[in-house]
């Protein structure tokens, strides 16, 4: 058959509420034009992200009713770190209630002021830890990474090249440790090749530099080996997934995303007196280190999620679902990041309404024209994120890229929700010429995207 279904059955529904384009243009101006700050009841369509937004299984809810909450212990925490252990291969294990409190804790490890990490592209919340350490976030992807039409199929992977003038210019005593994230959110979602990370883990080995992953979406960019990489076909996820940490001396992980859970994340190492260290952080702002924050049930989710997220049909399924998405706008002129990611769409907002400077948040509009058309909620990655101001000029530095993305949540939407968002995208693309930039009228010294408020420029 050449049809790819949903590999899975509905058995509870949660009601979306409909509302009026009239309603949404009130609702829209209330919120002062920030998705953020819309009530998640006066979405149709939220694609706002995919963590935590996942659809459990009944395998899973069945799981969450065995949690052990015992504070010390718990058999919800063994069978949690056997399973973590299984499908990562990593030696010490340290629960943690997200994947940032992860990231805080091995930053707090591992970085002195002066330090320098380079990452194929940091998340935004690993900057930001890197950053709060004193430390520096360098982003080192491949230049296909960085623009939006060209075609590779691993354009996540780190340019290696970049990487060995930066430890020279530095010095490998500078460099606490190297990142790669996989797959690469920030710039759409696109994987990162087997031989990238064994170049990667190369260069790291020599200059005795420990390799660590910031592995949210690990299972997808392991499907995508498979599917893109020579000698790769014939292996399982799952080999694939431990071949690719066997390379890392440790991972952070969100289990919000490929862990199949609501919450939670994870801190691995195969460094014994650094588990300790990570540890005693652990309990001071966490918990104790067989919970980490997480309730028993959470554990016991997650414990599933990791072994179902290897599921090939599920993969085949998930990745599917995001190209389905990609390929029908595409064919209609749209321009996205090339070729579709794992977990989400990316719209180049820049190149659909070049009548829009960036000054003038071409992205922000295009969500907000989203919303208006079809109540679908999406976020802008462009110069609300990731603008700066030039500290001499005072003038704003535009993002290098202004995109709108609409991350896919796991097992929650079925093809003819797609259906119902490519039909928006397509009205919203034909009237693009008459859509209007924004300009900010409030707006937070850091992280500004999540409260700003805006009107039509
Ligand atoms: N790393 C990556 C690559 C991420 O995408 C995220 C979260 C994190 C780390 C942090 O994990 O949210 O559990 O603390 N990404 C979400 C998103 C929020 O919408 O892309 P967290």
């Amino acid at each position: 058959m050449k049809t790819i279904i949903e590999p899975f059955r509905i058995k509870t529904v949660e009601p979306i509420c409909m509302t009026t384009a009239e309603e949404r243009a009130v609702i829209l101006k209330e919120a002062h034009y920030n998705l953020f700050a819309l009530s998640a009841e006066d979405v149709l369509i939220d694609l706002l992200t995919d963590s935590g937004t996942g659809a459990m299984s009944s395998e899973q809810w069945a799981a969450a009713m065995r949690g052990d909450e015992s504070y010390a212990g718990s058999a919800s925490w063994e069978r949690f770190e056997a399973s973590v252990k299984t499908v990562f291969g990593f030696g010490y294990v340290i629960p943690t209630h997200q994947g940032r409190a992860a990231e805080r804790i091995l930053f707090a490890c591992l970085c002195q002021p002066g330090d320098v990490v380079p990452n194929n592209t940091h998340f935004d919340t690993t900057r930001a830890n890197i950053e709060y350490r004193g430390a520096e976030a360098v982003d080192l992807v491949i230049p296909e990474g960085k623009q939006p039409e060209a075609i590779h199929p691993f354009k996540g992977n780190m340019d290696t090249g970049a990487l060995k003038a930066l430890i020279k210019e530095k010095g490998a005593e500078n460099i606490p440790l190297i990142m790669l994230t996989i797959t690469n959110n920030s710039m759409g979602g696109q994987p990162v090749s087997m031989a990238n990370i064994r170049e990667v883990a190369s260069i790291a080995r020599k200059h005795d530099i420990p390799l660590y992953f910031d592995a949210c979406r690990f299972a997808e960019n392991a499907y995508f080996i498979k599917l893109r990489e020579e000698g790769y076909a014939g292996k399982s996820v799952r080999e694939i997934a431990l071949e690719m940490f066997s390379h890392a001396d440790g991972c952070t992980m969100s289990a919000k995303k490929d862990g199949l859970a609501n919450i939670g994340g994870f801190l691995c190492t195969n460094d014994e007196l650094l588990a300790q260290q990570e540890k005693n952080l652990l309990i001071l702002t966490e918990g104790f280190p067989t919970y980490g924050g997480l309730a028993g049930r959470d554990l016991d989710a997650i414990a599933v999620g990791l072994e179902e997220v290897l599921h090939e049909d599920y993969l085949e399924y998930r990745l599917a679902s995001t190209r389905y998405l990609g390929e029908h706008i595409t064919r209609e002129g749209v321009p996205i990041v090339q070729p579709p990611g794992g977990h989400a769409i990316y719209i180049d907002a820049r190149a659909m309404l070049p009548h829009i400077p960036p000054a003038q948040y071409p992205g922000q509009a295009l969500a907000c024209e989203l919303y208006l058309e079809a109540g679908i909620r999406s976020v802008e990655i462009g110069s609300v994120m990731f603008g700066k101001t030039d500290p001499e000029t005072g003038e704003e530095i535009p993002a290098e890229m202004e995109l709108v993305r609409l991350a896919i949540p796991r097992r929650v939407y079925t093809q003819s929700h797609v259906d119902y968002v490519v039909e928006a995208i397509i009205a919203v693309f034909e009237r693009r010429n008459d859509i209007r930039g924004m300009r900010i009228t409030q707006q937070a010294p850091y992280l500004r995207h999540f409260t700003a408020r805006f009107e039509r420029a």
